[in-house]
């Protein structure tokens, strides 16, 4: 009889049941999965993600040491998080960040990293030893002065190296690709063709708005554009199967070992089964990549004050898309978000 009864539960009620403690929105989305930016500094100046005119870089004093990061972890943790990205600025010039991988890792995690790849070769020995294996690589071009241009910097040659070595030690390597009209959209068939003698993964990302990026849609190239080049030059696609909570639409060419996805913020917003949450190097929960609001963490956390109900509550702020971003972007609105240097990829 019991057991009936039990059955009998609405699914609603059920969900809220399992939800409880965890980080839910009003939408009933459930995020388990931690953004975290370790600093705001990076050893490259891609144009799309740091203003010409530069940024203020976070006073060190209101950086969060390692420590405080896992101990902020911990409590994202109890609360259902049992994934964490590690993003920048780029991620892998944070000092001792190799002690804060190992005891991340202790705490059981999944672990996955987005770097520029530039010092990806002195942590994959690390990386292979604590069982992180997701590396997204940003690699704008195949074209060593059109990465220049676009990064402003000359490190062209290390990153192909460095991406190599991790797929040689069995890496889940995927390239992120902000693909930009008249700047690396030419390129877009030779991303594909990478796929097919090697077992790696390229993903376009919609040009987003971010501030100090001089954003216009006219320079964005969209999943539709995208997939009809690919159709065009490698005839029909296999479209993969989507994990629940995955940002990008996937494809495989005929014969590929690897396989290609779309990330299509702008034409077409993944945000209805969003999981994710980010902090930024200055301890800030920011509840989406275009949310201005930002719930302040770290401060609470120093006084020694509980930060679970701040999370908790921050959630609740949540909203459905793009923090109610309408695709004709409003560039005030964008302008008082932070620059992506600043909140992390
Ligand atoms: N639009 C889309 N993607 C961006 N990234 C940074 N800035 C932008 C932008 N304006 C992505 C890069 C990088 C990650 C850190 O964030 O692809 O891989
Ligand atoms: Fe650095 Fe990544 Fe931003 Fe480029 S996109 S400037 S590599 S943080």
């Amino acid at each position: 009889m019991i057991e009936n009864h039990k059955n009998n539960k609405h699914p609603k009620v059920l969900l809220a049941i399992f939800a409880l403690g965890m980080i839910t929105d009003s939408f009933n989305r459930i995020h388990n999965y931690l953004r975290i930016s370790l600093t705001d500094r990076c050893n490259l100046r891609c144009f799309y993600c740091m203003p010409e005119e530069g940024v203020d870089l976070i006073e060190k004093a209101h950086i969060m040491t390692l420590e405080e990061i896992v101990g902020i972890v911990k409590v994202y943790q109890k609360l259902g998080v049992d994934t964490v990205r590690l993003t920048g600025g780029e991620p892998l010039v944070r000092k001792n960040v190799d002690f804060l991988v190992k005891e991340l890792a202790a705490l059981g995690l999944t672990l996955k990293l987005t770097t520029n790849g530039i010092l990806l070769d002195k942590y994959l020995d690390l990386f292979e030893e604590i069982g992180l294996k997701k590396i997204n690589i940003s690699l704008d071009s195949l074209d060593k002065n059109k990465a220049a241009f676009i990064t402003k910097r000359d490190y062209f040659d290390r990153i192909m190296q460095n991406i190599d070595l991790a797929l040689d030690k069995g890496m889940d390597v995927k390239l992120n690709i902000v693909i930009i009209k008249g700047v690396n959209d030419v390129e877009l068939l030779d991303f594909i063709r990478l796929t097919q003698k090697q077992k790696i993964t390229v993903k376009f990302i919609e040009f987003m708005p971010f501030k100090g990026n001089q954003w216009d849609w006219s320079k964005g190239v969209s999943q539709q554009e995208i997939l009809d080049k690919a159709q065009q030059e490698f005839g029909a696609l296999e479209v993969l199967d989507n994990p629940k909570h995955s940002t990008s639409v996937n494809f495989k060419i005929k014969n590929a070992l690897g396989s290609f996805g779309i990330i299509s913020t702008i034409t077409h917003p993944f945000c209805s089964e969003c999981n994710r949450i980010r902090l930024t190097a200055d301890g800030k929960m920011k509840n989406c990549l275009f949310a201005n609001k930002e719930v302040d963490i770290l401060t609470a956390y120093r006084k020694g004050e509980g930060i679970e109900d701040l999370i908790l509550e921050s959630i609740k702020q949540k909203k459905y898309s793009r923090d109610g971003m309408e695709l004709k972007m409003d560039a005030k609105k964008y302008e008082n978000n932070r620059s992506m240097i600043s909140i992390g990829g």
